[in-house]
């Protein structure tokens, strides 16, 4: 039988104890036992960074960390963000400036750009692009990516636009 250890976790303000093995990773605490499937798995290798959650307010690749390392730290995923009444700006402007395709690396796109906007609410085409180095789209050529995000700091992400209505 397998030993384990009891972590407590603070994840999108909710507090838990997981009896957890030592090995388990972040990101696979957060899907597989608290069900919060917006963090994604996009590689084994720590590099595409679909895995991305803030811990205690920093972005970080949570393949990367053991759940038993984040004992006691505060956690926020994707769903942590906003809500369905409200998103957040980034989702905001994701949505407006079509910064996402398929969407896979989009939860950890926007967990590194809200990072990188609360370090620097005002970057530059290049500290975007910079602070989102980690950070990998395979659809997007990551042209409305920094859109969104210049958009998303300088609070100009308009209101969800109305989808055209099809007609038969
Ligand atoms: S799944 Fe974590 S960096 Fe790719
Ligand atoms: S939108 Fe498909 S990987 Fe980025």
């Amino acid at each position: 039988m397998s030993r384990t250890v009891t972590v407590g976790l603070k994840v999108n303000g909710v507090e838990h104890e997981l009896d957890v093995e030592p090995r388990l990773l972040l990101v696979h605490a957060l899907r597989d036992r608290l069900g919060l499937t917006g963090t994604h798995v996009g590689c084994d290798t720590s590099n595409c960074g679909a895995c991305t959650v803030h811990i205690d307010g920093r972005a970080v690749k949570s393949c990367t960390v053991l759940a038993v390392q984040a004992d006691g730290a505060e956690v926020t995923t994707i769903e942590g963000l906003g809500s369905d009444d409200q998103l957040h700006p980034l989702q905001e402007a994701f949505w407006n400036d079509h910064g996402l395709q398929c969407g896979y690396c989009t939860p950890g796109m926007i967990m590194a750009a809200a990072a990188l906007l609360d370090d620097n609410p005002n970057p530059t085409e290049d500290e975007v692009r910079q602070g989102l180095e980690g950070n990998l789209c395979r659809c997007t050529g990551y042209h409305n990516i920094v859109k969104a995000v210049l958009d998303a700091a300088k609070g100009k992400a308009p209101a969800i636009a109305t989808q055209p209505e099809v007609t038969a």
